[in-house]
């Protein structure tokens, strides 16, 4: 289509920061990825194509049609900042649309009072446990309706953690694809099982903070930086990693995605119409909306163009400033031709349509009933404006934790990580028999001097660390730190406890330590690290190193030198470097407590005193250097150029699968972690349950997208209502001026634009992708033998390995199911997995598509598969037949 162009659209034209037409297949390797570009995908393809949400698109397209433009335009842009209650909030309509809440976070319900704090999302990773994953996500979506939150924007699903310094990787499930997927998949059901709007997010492919957002890179002073970080990647990692996790999230129904702050192979991550129209709308048939991170959007036309479906927090390229890259110019945009109506009539199908697949147009689901903003019951209507907009009652202090805090207790009790137990040292034992002495070490036993939220979203590292810091954290209404749960324990012990919390206090560390010869010595340490926009300790978002924080190892031998029970307890928001200390023979044990939020004593308890069987096990590896971990491993620190380029040119290799393919020993392996008991498998029985096709079948036909067939109204009755009083800075989808002029000269439309319908993916055809890669190829049981003397959980993981002989590269292992049960001393219990299509395929670039791998005779090879109680650890093998097809 070519349209003519008016002169605020040429305004947009001129931040569009159009991405490059594609050089074609990209294969990972250095080379290849210098410079990357991004293929064109258009039209956006539109929503309700899936049978599961017919229903919700019949009702959405039934109120979208009573809309006016004004009104449609108002649901896709938020209000400005911060402009509401929430820390995003759509525009209202009179057609009985409401105005939405969008509110982080993760873990818990960000910036307001009488919520839980559960653990982070890589602790409920180690849990392994689908069961706690989900149970969480259903907890925390309790309290998000109860607070009025229409849309949660988490589970946090990227970073992935390609590198371990990358400072957001807490927030999400670990450094495999698979491990990622299914947490974040259960989040999804979990979150909307409760009728709240799930947001999938960062896509695609944030995998650090440095140089994520350009008003970031330039406060930092990197002046010559003109745009975000790109992340250079091929195809084949891009799915195999990345989108991943993403797919099972989709697959879930997900209802909103967040588009991140970087670019994908120069394009900008809003407006890269590859990855959102191409891979996530039609690929992954994603039916929900999409939402740009905050201030994500950098372009008008080019980034509704390419997929993007909402706006926030309203405003465009800067902060609070009321001038929105949609709102008005969206009006305008319409009018004068530039964005297809059809394309706006998409878009809010898209954001009505998950509101009814979520049942919120129920009349019971509350409204918002805190503020963001202050804590007083009345303040300010719009805080970004203050009082002289009026002020009504904010905060109801609605207190929704009910039982919750037993979740987060069992998931950061379940998520500790067993690492060293020499000598019986743990579980410690009570009443008569406890020790009589317990000396503790360390600020992080201990609370924040400046209060729990005394530093604003967590940054800093104060007192023990129960979440790392940024937008994904939230209040505490209470943290109950180790000492204090030590404490109490003690005291119906009869234990003396002695402590001292300054990490730096050596004469008092030292002398402590050397007090009671039989003592039992804790030292709790940390490391941390958060989201770019904060700081804590000069630690600008990205870890600078793997090293524990405050001298950590130096206060663990200190106490080391002369306690022969030293016990170290870790909270970190990764793996940390434990070279320094972890062979010293008076570390007898070591437990990895990850971040477990407000439940941090009450869990380390447990686990300590036994009453839970330690049963995390490590969502990424820890290995004896930052260098064991690859060329993957730095943060790209210096911007080399205007657009910051980062090359994924190790493809698959991150985490484990790089230490496996170098082979290099890790300290510790993806999915280790002991128990107070052992476990045995074997007796691995595969069945066959399908024989598969090298590719996907043809891909099926789904159901027709409503059409709206809408006529582009006058531009005279885009104005503002008469007598409406306009607030300064609040984000209106009316135009000031109502002429609209036409250009003649052909719109600036991104390279590759056009209206002609895109050839499907074949890898496409439903929600998560083709249905075929989701059948169950084969069906594997295994016997788990508890082999101790106490009852406990084991956690069997399964990895397959590749055929032979197929000329195509894979890793060693990947993993492809796991399950976490519980067994007696004695027992044996059977556990089952389902490897599915997509678990042995590859994407194969040159095709599009899923590939099943075939050897030289044009057989299915045989797989291996391990089931075992790590990555590298003991376990049980055997092989697929090979298939002829
Ligand atoms: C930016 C963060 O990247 C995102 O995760 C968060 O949801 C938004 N800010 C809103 O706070």
């Amino acid at each position: 289509m070519i349209a003519a162009i008016g002169v605020l659209a040429l305004i947009l034209g001129l931040v569009l920061g159009l991405p490059q037409a594609n050089g074609g297949g990209i294969n990972g390797s250095a080379e290849a990825l210098e410079g990357a570009t991004s293929p064109s995908w258009y039209p956006s393809p539109k929503g309700g194509t899936v049978d599961q949400w017919a229903e919700s698109y019949r009702k959405a397209a039934a109120l979208v049609r009573k809309m006016s433009l004004a009104e449609k335009v108002n649901i896709t842009t938020g209000t400005g900042w911060p402009m509401g209650p929430c820390v995003g909030n759509t525009g209202t309509t009179n057609a009985g649309f409401p105005s939405l809440c969008l509110q982080d976070g993760p873990l818990g319900i960000r910036f307001a009072d009488s919520i839980t704090v559960f653990p982070a999302g890589i602790t409920t990773a180690a849990t392994w446990s689908r069961k706690l994953m989900y149970d969480r996500a259903r907890a925390l979506a309790k309290e998000a309706k109860g607070k009025g939150v229409n849309v949660l924007l988490g589970p946090c699903v990227g970073p992935l953690g390609r590198s371990p310094l990358a400072g957001r990787n807490w927030e999400g499930f670990g450094s495999d694809p698979y491990l990622q997927g299914i947490a974040g998949g259960l989040s999804v059901q979990g979150i909307q099982d409760e009728g709240v709007i799930a947001t999938a997010k960062h896509f695609v492919a944030n995998e650090q903070e440095k140089f994520r957002q350009l008003s970031e890179s330039l406060s930092q002073g990197f002046k010559d930086v003109t745009s975000p970080l790109s992340s250079n990647i091929g195809d084949r990692a891009l799915r195999e990693l990345y989108i991943w996790p993403f797919m099972d999230t989709v697959r879930m129904g997900v209802g909103s995605v967040m588009c991140g702050y970087n670019q994908i192979n120069n394009s900008i991550a809003c407006q890269n119409s590859y990855i959102l129209n191409g891979i996530l709308k039609d690929e992954l048939g994603f039916q929900g909306f999409v939402v740009s991170d905050w201030l994500a959007q950098r372009s008008g036309v080019a980034s509704v163009l390419s997929g993007m479906d909402m706006t926030m927090p309203g405003d465009g390229l800067l902060w609070a400033d009321g001038d929105s890259l949609l709102g008005p110019q969206l009006t305008r945009a319409v009018l004068n031709g530039s964005v297809p109506i059809d394309r706006l009539d998409d878009m809010a199908l898209r954001i009505v349509a998950t509101w009814y697949q979520l049942g919120q147009d129920d009349a019971s689901y509350p409204r918002p009933n805190f503020s963001s903003w202050f804590r007083t019951s009345i303040g300010p209507t719009y805080a970004g404006v203050g009082p002289s907009a009026g002020h009504s009652l904010q905060n109801s202090y609605a207190d929704v934790r009910d039982d919750h805090h037993e979740v987060a207790r069992a998931i950061a009790a379940e998520s500790i990580t067993l690492l060293k137990n020499t000598n019986g040292a743990l579980p410690l034992k009570s009443g008569k028999d406890a020790k009589k002495s317990i000396m503790i070490f360390g600020s992080d036993a201990g609370p924040n001097l400046l209060g729990p939220n005394g530093c604003p979203d967590r940054s800093c590292n104060n007192g023990t660390l129960g979440q790392g810091w940024g937008s994904g954290t939230a209040e505490y209404t209470y943290l109950v730190t180790p000492l204090e749960a030590i404490q109490a324990k003690a005291l119906a012990d009869r234990t003396m406890v002695e402590y001292v919390l300054d990490d730096y206090q050596y004469s008092a560390i030292n002398s402590t330590a050397g007090k009671a010869p039989n003592a039992t010595c804790l030292v709790f340490v940390s490391s941390d690290s958060g989201e770019g926009y904060a700081s804590a300790e000069g630690v600008l978002g990205d870890r600078v190193d793997l090293k524990l924080w405050h001298g950590g190892d130096k206060l663990i031998l200190s106490v080391a030198e002369r306690c022969s029970n030293t016990i170290v307890v870790i909270h970190s928001v990764g793996p940390v470097d434990m070279e320094a200390w972890i062979e010293h023979k008076n570390v007898t044990a070591v437990l990895m407590a990850h971040l477990p939020g407000q439940e941090s004593g009450t869990a380390v308890l447990d686990v300590l005193y036994g009453s839970v069987n330690p049963s995390g096990r490590l969502p990424y590896t820890i290995g004896k250097s930052l260098a064991d971990y690859g060329p993957a491993a730095p943060i790209l620190k210096q911007p080399g150029g205007p657009a910051p380029q980062q090359n994924f040119s190790e493809g698959l290799y991150i985490d484990y699968r790089h230490f496996d393919k170098q082979g290099i020993t890790p300290r510790f392996e993806f999915g280790f972690g002991l128990s107070y008991t052992t476990f045995e498998f074997s007796d691995m029985v595969i069945t066959q349950t399908l024989v598969p096709t090298e590719f996907p079948p043809a891909r099926p036909i789904g159901v027709p997208a409503p059409e709206l067939n809408s006529t582009i109204p006058p531009s005279s009755q885009l104005g503002f209502p008469l007598g409406m009083v306009r607030l300064p800075k609040y984000i209106y989808p009316y135009l000031s001026d109502t002429t609209v002029t036409k250009s003649s000269a052909p719109y600036p439309y991104p390279p590759g634009y056009s209206t002609t319908p895109h050839k499907p993916s074949p890898a496409g055809g439903a929600q998560g992708g083709h249905p075929a890669l989701f059948d169950t190829i084969f069906h594997v049981t295994v016997s788990v033998f508890n082999t101790g003397s106490l009852p406990g959980k084991a956690v069997p993981q399964l990895y397959i390995s590749y055929p032979n002989g197929t000329g195509i590269d894979f890793p060693v292992r990947s993993l492809r199911g796991f399950d976490k049960v519980a067994a007696g001393p004695g027992e044996t219990v059977a556990v089952g997995f389902d490897i599915t299509r997509r678990d042995l395929s590859y994407w194969d670039e040159k095709k599009g598509n899923w590939r099943i791998p075939l050897d030289k005779k044009g057989n299915i090879g045989a797989y291996e598969i391990f089931v075992g109680d790590s990555s590298r650890g003991n376990g049980v093998t055997g092989r697929t037949k090979v298939v002829k097809v």
